[in-house]
């Protein structure tokens, strides 16, 4: 409470000292809340069953894992991520938060490599934000694949997001404003040979200082046709890809996914995945 003729302290604002990358990354790139039902609803589409065991890999702070519990009382998520630090700071600033005790125990974090995990068996297994581009090599996105493919339960939907379009394959840097913040995407080195990629996200803030670097990808681009060509050679059936509709005012992605067997020649574009195991 201010008492009354005190000056009320404007919020502190942030400064590469005092910001955290990871809340940052989250307010920047994530959607948890939104994600969780579209993931959910997409389920039940395909399966006419409800999404109650969610394996969400390349997890990081596992905040998508923690809305997915919040979904419903029966939801169980395991979050996979190899990067100790990064499940600490989930643990301290999303799960402790945003679950109770009995969410808590629906909720499995394994410190693990992806390729290696294949228990709990899932209904539905996610790959977002093109995580699984760190596998360079065909055979090791194909191991991850099958992999998957393993860890699903009969029935069970594997989802991928993917990025593409010639945007993506420029050196550039995009800059989005946030409060507080500038959230910079920077395409730094692409490879036509490899389709191996470099990008790097920095934050920029009121005071021009910067957190320069404060994610780094070295990733391969991967195309969707190689993608869908993995998914059939796992034993996934009905492989296809949901293309987002693009907002006609912004000439952006508004944020509606169709099933489509062809894409449009657009400068960039994000679309998903999908493969169902056989029953
Ligand atoms: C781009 S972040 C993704 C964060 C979050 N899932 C999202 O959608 O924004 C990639 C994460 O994948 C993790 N990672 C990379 N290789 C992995 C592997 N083989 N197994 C498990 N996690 C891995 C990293 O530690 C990092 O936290």
């Amino acid at each position: 409470m201010v008492a009354r003729g005190t000056a009320r302290k404007s919020p502190s604002k942030l400064t590469a000292r005092t910001a955290d990358k990871h809340q940052l990354y989250q307010r920047a790139v994530q959607a948890p809340e939104l994600d969780a039902q579209f993931y959910s609803r997409r389920f039940r589409k395909y399966t006419g069953r409800e999404l109650r065991v969610f394996r969400e890999d390349f997890c990081g702070t596992a905040v998508l894992s923690c809305h997915h519990v919040l979904l419903h009382p029966d939801n169980v998520a395991v979050g996979v991520d190899l990067h100790r630090p990064t499940l600490d700071w989930g643990i301290a600033h999303n799960v402790n938060r945003l679950l109770d005790d009995e969410q808590k125990k629906r909720l499995i974090l394994l410190n693990e490599n992806v390729l290696d995990v294949r228990s709990p068996k899932a209904d539905a297994i996610n790959a977002l934000n093109f995580s699984y581009s760190v596998f360079k090599k065909r055979s090791q996105l194909g191991a991850y694949v099958k992999n998957c493919f393993r860890a699903l339960k009969p029935g069970g939907v594997l989802f991928m997001d993917a990025w593409g379009g010639p945007d993506v394959m420029q050196q550039k840097t995009d800059k989005t404003r946030h409060q507080g913040f500038v959230y910079e995407w920077e395409q730094r080195v692409y490879d036509p040979i490899s389709h191996e990629i470099t990008c790097a996200i920095h934050f920029v803030f009121p005071d021009g200082t910067r957190l320069q670097n404060a994610f780094v990808y070295d990733w391969r681009l991967w195309t969707l046709a190689e993608i869908r060509e993995l998914f059939e050679e796992a034993g996934f059936e009905d492989t296809h890809v949901l293309w987002e509709g693009t907002d006609h005012d912004t000439g952006t992605g508004n944020g509606v996914f169709r099933r489509r067997e062809r894409g449009d020649m657009d400068e960039a574009w994000i679309s998903i995945v999908v493969g169902r195991k056989p029953l």
